[in-house]
């Protein structure tokens, strides 16, 4: 009987491997768990029309938390053509499963630190230390989208600058979720000693959406009066970004916001190798790289794997097992400063499993892996490795979105 159940789920692309050397550092840190394999990806939307099956929904409920590796995305007529013959008349329209998995289990908070590890070639500056709290479930996200303007619309104020033949996607804030995500980054604030939080907006522009999202973090900053509590537009947030990155703390955001400017913030800490993501609810959550499932690594056993090693090492934390989480983190610190690991993002010819070892080897003595489980993990990559090569082939050429999802 094991202490933990975690549904684990590497999806497409590079999704097994990296989900195979996260597998590693976690057994070798000695978490203790049982891990349950989930259907999601490309291959289950092409087969099943469901790139997150049912079956996958109910496998979660039986667990603690879920790993998800990455998913393949395409183009929406793209996907529509690969679905299986007998599926093609079904109209269904294809979702990003991460996307889903987010609103469906109430997933709030996007929480994507981004550490400056010491001695990392590919820092943009050294000592930056971001955590980015990005609104999960609303914004951009609702999937609320219209082809043309809908009939209904027209008689909305406003609606008549409107072409007939233009397409919408709706925004949606609410008072309730701004305040959650902004109640989430002030207590992390306050519970890791963290001085500062920065809530970005275009609140000059979309008055609405967010000015109310401003509103709510503000009622909600106010009784937070030990942290230091700041606004910015998001574009100037670009370039502030970039020109202070260390003046920055915890950052608290929208959902389209944080995507992209997560993907900032990565860029200045080494690029997707070292992105990671906590979805997080009340009471479930799911961790993932943020990197997609680039299919053109797929297989070759080559990419980074310390996003997912440190998204192990979040869910770690989340669980309660702080120990290992900061055994974890340490281990992953010292590998990137020891630098002779390396993966060719990094500059080095280290292989995602390589990359694995080395961090497993960094873990403190009683808690290394044993040769028996080395070997075990190796030859699972190998498996891994051939079913890459097939995925590869499946996802064809081009216009593959690399952020999967
Ligand atoms: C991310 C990704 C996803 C998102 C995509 C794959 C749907 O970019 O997790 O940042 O936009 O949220
Ligand atoms: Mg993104």
């Amino acid at each position: 009987m094991h202490t933990y159940r975690i549904a684990w789920l590497p999806g497409d692309g590079i999704g097994p491997e990296v989900c195979d050397a996260a597998r590693l550092v976690l057994d070798a840190a000695g978490f203790d768990a049982e891990y349950c394999h989930g259907d999601i990806g490309w291959e289950f939307w092409r087969k099943e029309g469901d790139a997150l099956p049912r079956r996958t929904l109910d496998l979660l409920r039986s667990t603690d938390c879920a790993f998800f590796g990455a998913i393949t995305s395409k183009p929406m007529a793209e996907a529509q053509r690969e679905l299986a013959p007998e599926l093609q008349r079904l109209s269904r329209v294809y979702r990003s499963p991460i996307v889903r998995l987010r609103r469906l289990l109430d997933l709030y908070l996007c929480l994507r630190p981004c550490r400056a590890f010491v001695g990392n070639r590919l820092n943009y500056r050294d000592g930056i230390d971001l955590v980015m709290f990005r609104e999960n479930t609303e914004g951009m996200y609702i999937g609320v989208e219209y082809p043309a303007v809908p009939e209904s619309f027209r008689a909305e104020p406003g609606m008549e600058a409107i072409p007939p033949d233009a397409a919408l996607s709706l925004r949606c804030v609410t008072r309730a979720a701004s305040a959650r995500i902004a109640e989430a980054a002030f207590r992390y604030a306050v519970t890791h000693g963290r001085r500062k939080v920065t809530a970005v907006h275009k609140a000059n522009v979309l008055r609405e959406t967010c000015g109310l999202f401003l509103d709510a973090v503000r009622e909600v900053a106010s009784r937070y009066p030990e942290i230091e509590f700041e606004t910015a537009n998001v574009d100037a947030m670009c370039m502030w970004l970039l020109k202070d990155p260390l003046h920055y703390d915890v950052i608290v955001t929208t959902n389209l916001f944080g995507d992209i400017l997560s993907d900032l913030c990565a860029q200045m800490v080494g690029g997707l190798g070292f992105a990671y993501s906590g979805n997080i609810g009340d009471t479930y959550a799911v961790f993932e790289p943020t990197h997609g499932s680039a299919p053109k690594y797929a297989g070759q056993n080559k990419v980074n794997p310390l996003a997912a090693i440190l998204a192990a090492k979040m869910m770690v934390e989340w669980i309660g097992q702080r120990e290992i989480a900061w055994n974890i983190e340490q281990a992953v610190a010292d590998v990137v400063q020891h630098g002779t690991v390396r993966t060719y993002d990094m500059g080095g010819t280290a292989s995602t499993m390589d990359m694995a070892r080395a961090v497993a080897q960094a873990l403190p003595a009683s808690h290394r892996p044993t040769e028996d489980q080395v070997n075990m993990r190796a030859a699972l990559a190998q498996r891994i490795d051939s079913h890459g090569s097939k995925i590869e082939e499946m996802a064809g050429t081009g216009a593959v979105d690399s952020q999967g999802g």
